[in-house]
């Protein structure tokens, strides 16, 4: 391109990724560019009309075959907000019921013209799967107990609006971080923004790789992590990834493990806390702690929203369609 057409076309925006599967697919430019338009959707969405024709004509299908409340909810907000057109399919209420393959859901859906596909699944690889099905933009929304990118990139949103520099930082996360795809996806992303991680849970609920694999910290003892945590993430029990019982009981898991406001009085006074959702109040987390002004999970929430906008667009439209509304 001539330095004269450059100064007069705006260079258009997109990701160096067709497809979202994994954070680590992302470069640094990559995930600096996502930050910077998810700031800008997320003020889009305290305007009071929320609305943008970025991805008028866009088709988006959102593809579930696991319960999901904020991820499926978000995404297809995510889409409408840009104006595009959303087709949901869930496997309860479709005809996944009546035992249709993935490849043949995916297959009607790029028939009726779908642009991008979000998938969440009960087995690791098949967002991967159906990119070698469909010609549209595939969006891993959580993959068995392998990723979630979208929930690190959304947590990364979140942390940066209350934590000033994460160099240096300490992430703490605790509880099931063994069948956790957040606990992969978001301790990956958030070392490369050079936070030093450490593990927390019960040695049977800790990846058997945490420590040579995933470069973390191992800890079995809550109480001597939290006063030197500036983050601390906390996690469900996956209990429908556990085919067996992984803690003697949920009483002792409690005692050893729990976020309790008690625990929380160890924490250093501008440690955050974070959870992805949906919650066990009284497990994992203590009731009171969730609605303290230190726990970011409304922040999640807010960022899930305009980083899954700034996702889309980027990854369908870009600048140089916005451009031509
Ligand atoms: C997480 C998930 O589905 O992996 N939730 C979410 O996406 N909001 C975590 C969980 O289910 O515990």
């Amino acid at each position: 391109m001539s330095q004269v057409t450059q100064m007069i076309t705006p260079q258009r925006k997109t990701l160096g990724v067709r497809h979202l599967l994994s954070v680590d697919d992302l470069s640094d430019a990559d995930i600096q560019m996502i930050m910077d338009s998810a700031d800008s959707f997320l003020e889009i969405s305290e305007r009071p009309i929320k609305k943008v024709p970025a991805l008028r004509g866009k088709t988006v299908g959102v593809l579930f075959f696991e319960p999901s409340t904020r991820t499926r909810i978000s995404f297809e907000l995510a889409a409408k907000r840009l104006s595009a057109d959303v087709v949901s399919v869930s496997s309860s209420g479709s005809s996944v019921e009546k035992g249709e393959s993935l490849k043949d859901t995916v297959r009607t859906l790029e028939c009726m013209g779908v642009d991008a596909l979000v998938v969440r699944h009960p087995s690791p690889g098949a967002p991967y799967q159906v990119t070698t099905w469909s010609d549209s933009a595939v969006l891993n929304a959580g993959d068995g107990a392998h990723q979630h990118p979208t929930q690190a990139l959304l947590d990364l949103h979140a942390i940066r609006g209350r934590v000033q520099d994460l160099k240096g930082k300490r992430l703490l996360v605790v509880g099931d971080i063994r069948f956790s795809r957040v606990a992969r996806s978001t301790i990956s992303l958030l070392q490369r923004m050079g936070m030093d991680v450490v593990v927390c849970g019960p040695p049977t609920l800790l990846p058997p790789d945490a420590e040579a694999g995933m470069g973390c910290r191992v800890s079995y003892r809550l109480d001597d992590e939290l006063p030197e945590a500036d983050v601390v993430y906390l996690l469900r029990m996956q209990f429908e990834r556990q085919d067996k019982s992984f803690i003697p009981t949920l009483a002792e898991y409690k005692r050893l493990f729990s976020l309790t406001t008690e625990r929380q009085k160890a924490m250093k006074d501008d440690a955050v806390i974070l959870h992805p959702g949906p919650m066990n109040r009284g497990i994992e987390i203590g009731s009171e702690v969730v609605d303290h002004p230190r726990t970011l999970i409304e922040d999640q929430v807010r960022s899930g929203l305009a980083v899954r906008m700034s996702l889309l667009y980027l990854m369908l439209g870009g600048e140089e369609h916005a451009a031509s509304h």
